[in-house]
């Protein structure tokens, strides 16, 4: 009887694991390659998520907090960080390439200080693309927050203001190198004392959403190689476009970059490193096979030698201003389903509408027609799904996420007390890009580190979001 029993138990206990695993598979949750290792579920169906031995319930925490919220876990960061740096120097050092390489974080995918700064601990050097945020920098050089070692790129269009911090900076002992964008930049660099780099728009496409017909950023390669010398340069430097769809997409710029370096320090002895920009991508479509940070690292290494020997060239440092693909994964965007809707006379579909707005928080789904991981945060283990529509809480018919005019799977509403959604990966860029429209509050933002949640911005209130406003 007693060994029955226990089988019997043993047998149940393993349906249920098989059961959870189901649905963590069924939700994307546990995959290293989906960047969601952290994520899981828990025996009543709910999102959590770990921090070494750490755990955090999501639904505890939203419960607690409230909704739209914004849960950002610094530990993601850092571990990303890390993890690239450490990645391509191991394949710098088992490849046999002789150039150094250097990580720079580029402050416009999310300038958060709770972003920065994890960074900056694990190794990253910097790059700004405007006076404000190099304002940003200067300030955490007076807090000593830095070793004055470290290097600053400064990309973007250099207005007076920009220019004065860049020299004020360089007075101060940190090494800050423009990025010359155009021919008047060039001319105002020929007093500038320190290394200066110049930025190509190189002449090959890639499969991403930046349409180059459009490009106005740097020289082209032939303005380039006609300026012969160029005072102090020592970087040149590219960036192609943003979530770059395949390996190709940031090889191929690569090996031609290399052919231009190859000319341009024929008349430049004192160059002697490439910037190849951003441009690696995140898997934010589950769905869909996206390739790995450890296998483009090691094609792009690859890639440099075997150019750079071919050219009978020194192999540059290089150096990658990685943004969406450190950060994006740092953080997650919750909502509350307030409400069904379905919407008979145009097609039946079934609305959700969400206590957030996907215009105002999550503006790439508006712009770029963004696609998100989508899950819930509480009904997890639910097996009955509805395909919805989500609905912001703006009045605007653009605010919505509809997965490309496809469709969310959500449990049904009507058999579940209440429903929390979480959007993953909406740590690059959403929150410099965030507005007020309709006077909608900003997302609480929470921060989950060693083990304890602390509100790194208040929700606004009504007075706080008329202020903006001149009210
Ligand atoms: C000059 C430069 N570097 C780096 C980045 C970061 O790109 P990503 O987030 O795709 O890595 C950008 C983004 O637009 C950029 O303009």
């Amino acid at each position: 009887m007693g060994t029955d029993e226990s089988s019997h138990s043993k047998r149940k206990k393993v349906t249920r694991k098989k059961k959870k695993n189901g649905f963590k598979k069924f939700w994307r949750l546990g995959m290293e390659d989906q960047n969601t290792s952290a994520f899981d579920i828990s025996a009543d169906g709910e999102l959590t998520v770990r921090e070494g031995n750490y755990q955090y319930n999501i639904f505890d925490i939203v419960k607690k907090y409230g909704t739209g919220t914004e849960l950002f876990f610094p530990t993601i960061v850092e571990n990303r960080v890390r993890d690239l740096i450490e990645t391509f120097n191991a394949y710098i050092k088992v490849l046999g390439y002789k150039g150094k390489f250097y990580y720079h974080y580029p402050m416009k995918v999310n300038q958060n200080r709770e972003f920065v700064l994890p960074a900056v601990a694990e190794g990253s050097n910097l790059d700004v693309g405007s006076a404000n945020e190099l304002f940003l920098v200067k300030r955490m050089l007076e807090q000593e927050k830095f070793h004055s070692k470290m290097r600053v790129i400064c990309n973007g269009p250099k207005t007076e203001r920009y220019m004065d911090l860049i020299e004020e900076l360089r007075g101060k002992g940190l090494t800050v190198v423009p990025i010359i964008e155009d021919p008047v930049e060039l001319e105002r660099m020929q007093k500038f004392k320190g290394p200066v780099g110049i930025r190509v728009d190189l002449n090959v496409k890639v499969k991403s959403h930046w349409d180059k017909k459009f490009n106005r950023f740097g020289f082209t390669e032939q303005e380039i190689l006609d300026l012969g010398k160029i005072r102090n340069l020592s970087v040149l430097h590219y960036h192609i476009s943003s979530q770059i769809e395949n390996v190709n997409g940031l090889v191929e710029p690569l090996k031609r970059a290399l052919q231009l370096y190859a000319k341009v320090k024929e008349k430049n002895p004192g160059l002697d490193t490439l910037d190849i920009g951003g441009g690696a991508g995140v898997p934010y479509n589950k769905n869909k096979r996206f390739y790995s940070g450890k296998n483009l690292i090691q094609k792009l290494v690859k890639t440099a030698k075997t150019q750079c020997d071919s050219l009978g060239i020194r192999h540059p440092n290089l150096i990658v201003e990685w943004g969406r693909y450190v950060v994006a994964p740092a953080q997650i965007t919750i909502y509350k389903v307030l409400a069904e809707k379905k919407v008979l006379n145009k097609g039946g579909n079934k609305w959700y509408v969400v206590d957030g707005s996907f215009m105002n928080d999550l503006t790439d789904t508006w712009a770029l027609k963004q696609k998100w991981h989508v899950v819930p945060v509480n009904n997890m283990n639910y097996s009955k799904l509805d395909r919805v529509w989500l609905a912001g809480s703006s009045c605007d018919s653009d605010d919505k996420y509809t997965n490309g005019g496809s469709y969310v799977l959500l449990p049904r509403l009507t058999d579940v007390e209440e429903l929390f959604v979480a959007f993953f990966d909406t740590g690059a860029y959403q929150d410099s890009l965030s507005s007020h429209h309709c006077l909608l509050s900003s997302p609480l933002k929470l921060m989950a580190s060693n083990g304890e949640i602390k509100v790194v911005r208040k929700r606004e209130t009504p007075e706080e979001v008329g202020r903006q406003f001149g009210w």
